[in-house]
């Protein structure tokens, strides 16, 4: 079938239709509001998603319901918003008439000094409003992990997210009083063509279905994949790379369905972290905290699970606790499928298992059986929003006696990819599961990782760590409290 394509992209900004066809593949979409609309309201910290300055709302229809969540346009590109809403502090308070009760609670308890941060926190505290107007202050702090002050302070902007729902009446904000027409502009701008801007390798595309990718990345197969840019992003902010021409997975609702079944659930490529919370914390209710401590939110928001798993980074948080539920991609070249395990994905350090054109196109992981004691540990310098110095998953299914039948312990942060411990596995496979077997394990994972020292942790520091989170997982699983162990050497670290 031919495939129609169009050579511009639509999208709403605030109150406007926006169309463009001259647009570079990599204009990011805070350069494009700054620089090109002067929209200044949106500020540039650090332009590369930590600091939350550069928050908007961007609205995406999913099957005809419309969501606002919060990004970070310094690292979204513009071509990826095709048939978006974009809702940018500047267009909060109306000229002459009141601020919004966003802003308006962030006056009355004093929640800004300097200001700089403050429009990347009333975007992010307008996200969580929409979603919930009355929010615990754990589901403050959540929302607000991506965004950073030094010189407020956190408790003002606080209380400023407590105070909001009693300043304003969220059934009157424009965005929620007016949602079916906006819904109605967004419905009129779906077409269901390609999209295809630029020329040669500097173009950027939005295939229209997920046929239409296979097509286009089989044919072209050193076209970057973009999905939610949060690693890509960093690619042209920081590294200055040039990654055209680039494949914008944006469109492609086929990749954001969830799929559950009686043996596990089928997460399509583009689903984003948040997306996949509310099964992932049903299911897999281990993996609560690792999801809650990836990025922050603007990061859940825009990020996925497939591009985590193609990125092959050795510190992805999400492989090595996949591998040890046992999950699988699915891999699509052309018309063609095929699933390996997650952990044959991963070769060696910048190489996984996919020929040119292949991408990922779902990820499936498996219910854990009834006897199987599971657990995953991120350790990191700061709590929130950091990089895993060493991320370890373990599963161990015990038979009735005690024995263990089964063990997979995976770790990122340790080795070139994330890395199944197969000498640590095999000391514990047919053992009881007590003190003296986890000993002789942790022994063994000696023989299994040689880690680097980089400035996120040293190699013995890390070799250390990997060894106290199996110990940590047995002292758990046996019911007792996690004491810390090897003091003396965690201090000397
Ligand atoms: C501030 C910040 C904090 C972060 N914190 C964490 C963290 O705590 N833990 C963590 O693990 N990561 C973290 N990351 C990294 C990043 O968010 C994740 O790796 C994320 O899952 C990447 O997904 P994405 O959709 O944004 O991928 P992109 O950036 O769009 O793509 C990443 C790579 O995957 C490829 N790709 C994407 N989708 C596909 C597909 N379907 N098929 C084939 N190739 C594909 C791209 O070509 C690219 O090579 C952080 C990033 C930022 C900016
Ligand atoms: S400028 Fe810091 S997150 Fe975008
Ligand atoms: S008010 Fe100054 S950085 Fe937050």
């Amino acid at each position: 079938m031919t495939v129609q394509i169009r050579r511009s992209i639509r999208f709403l900004l605030n109150h406007r239709l926006v169309q463009l066809s001259a647009v570079s593949a990599v204009q990011t979409l805070l350069d494009f509001l700054r620089l090109d609309r002067n929209l200044r309201g949106t500020k540039e910290g650090c332009a590369e998603g930590d600091c939350g300055a550069c928050t908007v709302l961007v609205g995406r229809l999913l099957d005809g319901r419309l969501k606002y969540e919060s990004v970070n346009a310094c690292i979204r590109f513009v071509g990826s918003l095709d048939g978006c809403h974009i809702v940018t502090v500047d267009s909060l308070a109306v000229p002459g008439g009141p601020l919004h009760p966003v802003q308006q609670a962030m006056v009355e308890t004093h929640a800004s000094q300097c200001g700089f941060c403050t429009p990347g926190f009333v975007m992010s505290l307008y996200g969580l409003w929409m979603e919930n107007p009355k929010p615990s202050v754990a589901q403050i702090e959540k929302a607000l992990q991506g965004n950073l002050c030094r010189c407020t302070g956190y408790a003002a902007i606080i209380r400023a997210a407590e105070a909001v729902s009693v300043i304003g009446n969220l059934d009157r904000d424009p965005l929620v009083a007016e949602r079916a027409t906006i819904i109605g502009k967004l419905e009129s701008l779906k077409d269901g063509k390609r999209v295809e801007i630029g020329e040669g390798s500097e173009r950027f595309l939005l295939p229209a279905s997920v046929d239409d990718l296979a097509d286009i990345y089989a044919a072209e197969p050193k076209a970057r994949i973009v999905a939610g840019s949060t690693d890509v992003g960093l690619w042209v902010t920081k590294f200055m790379r040039d990654i055209a021409p680039v494949v914008h997975l944006s469109h492609l609702d086929e990749l954001r369905r969830i799929t559950v079944d009686e043996s596990g659930i089928i997460f399509g490529a583009g689903v984003s972290y948040t997306e996949s919370f509310p099964l992932i914390s049903k299911h897999f209710p281990q993996l609560t905290e690792l999801w809650n401590r990836i990025g922050g939110q603007q990061v859940r928001n825009m990020g996925t699970i497939g591009g985590n798993i193609a990125n092959g980074s050795p510190i992805g948080d999400t492989p090595p606790a996949l591998i040890a539920l046992g999950a699988s991609v699915v891999l699509r070249l052309g018309k063609v499928q095929r699933t390996v395990l997650l952990e044959d994905f991963f070769i060696e350090y910048g190489r996984q298992d996919r020929q040119p054109g292949e991408f990922v196109e779902a990820v499936r992981i498996p219910f854990l059986p009834e006897n199987a004691l599971y657990a995953v540990y991120k350790i990191t310098k700061r709590l929130d929003e950091d990089i895993s110095a060493v991320c370890g998953a373990f599963r161990v299914t015990l038979d009735g006696s005690g024995t263990v039948n089964e063990a997979i312990i995976a770790y990122g942060g340790m080795a070139g990819t994330p890395k199944r411990a197969s000498h640590a596995e095999a000391a514990l496979t047919g053992t009881a599961w007590t003190e003296a077997s986890t000993e002789a394990a942790i022994e063994a994972l000696g023989k299994d990782y040689t880690p680097l020292t980089d400035w996120r942790a040293s190699a013995d520091y890390r070799l250390l760590v990997a060894k106290n989170l199996l110990r940590r997982f047995h002292l758990e699983t046996r019911g007792e409290e996690p004491v810390r162990l090897d003091r003396t050497i965690r201090q000397a670290v």
